[in-house]
């Protein structure tokens, strides 16, 4: 029997940090083993922001080195960049004959991206559609917000179906636009009349989903944060950063609650150090013995454990051209196979058919 089809991207948009290993990276590995996994490099994706060329084709290497070097293996997944497989781009103007641009724009994160590019800031409760749309189509041409950006879940969606994948893990924030996906392919289905395209769902690690927290006190880590620890960080910057996160004055008293920037540290040492270790700070927090100093030392260390062979494997990788082409001549040969499968049937299903 055929395995079922994991696929999921991440944009390159720059270097990986320890939420994107947490949250994405390390399950991404587990999953090797007992799904066909397909694993991409979101470049396209990334245009909608536009991003300066140089810096770009800089990403998307250096996120091929990330991906390798955390152990994604190529002979067991499918590795390769969105841009490789022109049929997605083919099959993203088939498609996009059949979404809404309302739905489009009631999307959350067009909201926040097409703000962000007019420079509006507006209050979550403050959500006025009709406000909105005045400015978007107000907008000046210098100050607008790009049609890419407004069609980015048909390419997300396209990236999906085309690939024939029904589990994608992704984060919370990526929820909508698997909604959409899947809403996406009712809707051919029931056009044209065919049961062709199915249902895609994320996936269930089951518990709770990892959160990793940034180091300036607040809840993620995220790149838009500013408050990134990187895979390729060197120790010394690593140090640096772990030792001006944000604490507090120490505990108010025996067992007394933890402030938000502390507990993130104990997430943070939790998701990196032995049981052992969380163990001792944790009971030097409760009888007030503890000093924020050692466990910022400590976490620093720990962390230094877990990034220092990663990092060394994405300069060997980095260094080698070679291996990094090998690898996605490979990854994209697999993708395009099944892809043009897809845009095959789907131009075929639509009408658009040889003499
Ligand atoms: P960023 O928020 O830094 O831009 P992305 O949105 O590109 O990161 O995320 C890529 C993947 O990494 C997603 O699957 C996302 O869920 C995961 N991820 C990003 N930040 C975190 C985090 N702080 N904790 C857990 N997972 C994360
Ligand atoms: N939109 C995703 C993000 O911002 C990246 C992405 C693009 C993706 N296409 C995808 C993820 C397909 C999963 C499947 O993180």
């Amino acid at each position: 029997m055929s395995k079922e089809i994991v696929l999921s991207g991440i944009r390159s948009t720059g270097n990986l940090h320890l939420g994107n290993y947490y949250g994405a990276l390390s399950k991404f590995v587990k999953l090797q083993d007992d799904y066909d996994c397909r694993f991409f490099i979101a470049d396209l994706h990334s245009l909608t922001t536009n991003p300066d060329p140089q810096q770009l084709h800089a990403s998307v290497k250096t996120i091929l080195a990330e991906y390798l070097a955390s152990g994604i293996d190529p002979e067991k997944a499918t590795i390769f960049i969105q841009s490789d497989v022109p049929e997605v781009a083919e099959m993203y103007l088939l498609l996009n004959m059949h979404v809404g641009i309302g739905e489009l724009m009631r999307t959350t994160a067009f909201k926040d991206k097409a703000r962000k590019a007019l420079g509006i800031t507006a209050p979550a409760e403050d959500d006025d559609d009709e406000a909105f749309e005045r400015q978007i189509i107000g907008a000046s041409t210098n100050k607008r917000v790009n049609a890419g950006l407004l069609t980015y879940p048909t390419l997300m969606a396209v990236d999906i179906l085309i690939q024939k994948a029904t589990k994608v893990p992704v984060g919370k924030d990526q929820l909508q636009h698997l909604e959409l996906t899947r809403r996406f392919a009712r809707r051919f289905n029931s056009f044209y009349g065919v049961e062709y395209f199915s249902e895609p769902y994320d996936f269930d690690f089951g518990g709770e989903p990892i959160k990793v927290p940034g180091l300036d006190g607040s809840g993620k880590m995220g790149k838009s944060e500013g408050n990134c620890i990187y895979l390729i960080d060197d120790p010394k910057v690593l140090r640096k950063k772990v030792m001006r996160a944000v604490t507090d004055e120490g505990p108010q008293g025996p067992d007394s609650p933890m402030s938000e920037p502390v507990a993130n540290l104990f997430t943070l040492l939790e998701l990196t150090s032995t049981p052992e270790v969380v163990k001792h700070f944790r009971d030097a927090y409760a009888n007030c013995s503890i000093r924020y100093g050692d466990l910022k030392k400590q976490l620093a260390e720990d962390i230094i454990a877990v990034t220092t062979p990663i990092r060394e494997r994405i300069n060997d990788i980095l260094a080698d051209d070679e291996y990094m082409r090998r690898v996605i001549r490979q990854g994209a040969e697999k993708a395009r196979e099944s892809a043009a499968k897809t845009l095959a049937d789907v131009r075929e299903i639509m009408g658009i058919r040889k003499f």
